[in-house]
């Protein structure tokens, strides 16, 4: 499942992290690859620094706000967000990511999902787009700066090569309490009909209060802590 979330940040939010990209000494993407990857990747990173830290801090308080994002992604732990950035000529070529992730000592996260946040808006560059191999066909996306798109990690996709300006990004994985996607996708049909639900019927409905129960239920059948 494919999942697109609007406005995760707001312009302003995207323009402080401009801001401290635009003043930032970048890196070689290929520190944070695996060997296949790596010989595919040609993009530069934001180095870890206090001000990158608080960036990702940033995007996370706003994803904990999303409700979108939670129905979706039903997170478990999230590595901190990273930044990039692709100017001319530079790509990332098809790959799957890593299925496994250090987060700090003794520590590590499966990726289930693949986030990417965009920060440049579409007309700043061209190319650039982040194409998806899903179960369904493949899908190409360049998103609004501050959208971000969640996708399975176990997608092959690829960065396609920019011809003009810079696409910036912040992008990161996180484990799910849902491990297998097709289960995620029935908690979230579940979930956004019981939202619309209860704006009809309002929460004390009996239906919306069976149903309410029947995904927590389901939750408790499926999660994986
Ligand atoms: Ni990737």
């Amino acid at each position: 499942m494919l999942i697109q979330v609007p406005n995760v940040l707001t312009k302003e939010q995207v323009a402080k992290c401009r801001q401290v990209m635009d003043q930032a000494d970048w890196v070689d993407g290929r520190t944070t690859a695996g060997a296949q990857a790596a010989s595919v990747k040609k993009n530069g990173q934001l180095p870890d620094s206090p001000q990158s830290r608080e960036l990702g801090d940033m995007v996370l308080e706003a994803l904990g706000r999303s409700p979108l994002f939670v129905s979706a992604a039903v997170p478990l732990r999230v590595l901190p967000p990273m930044f990039n950035r692709y100017g001319e000529g530079q790509f990332f070529g098809a790959h799957i990511d890593g299925a496994v992730r250090h987060i700090g000592p003794g520590m590590r996260l499966r990726t289930d999902l693949s986030c990417t946040l965009f920060l440049a808006e579409p007309e700043e560059y061209d190319g650039g787009e982040l194409v998806i191999e899903d179960v369904f066909g493949t899908k190409s996306v360049k998103l609004p700066a501050g959208d971000m798109v969640v996708y399975p990690s176990t997608s092959v996709h690829h960065v396609t090569p920019v011809t003009r300006g810079y696409r910036v990004a912040s992008f990161f994985w996180l484990q799910s309490l849902i491990r297998d996607d097709s289960a995620r996708r029935i908690l979230f049909d579940l979930d956004q009909s019981i939202q619309t639900l209860t704006v009809d019927r309002g929460h004390d409905d009996p239906t919306v209060v069976k149903l309410t129960g029947i995904y927590h239920n389901l939750l408790r059948q499926w999660a994986e802590t």
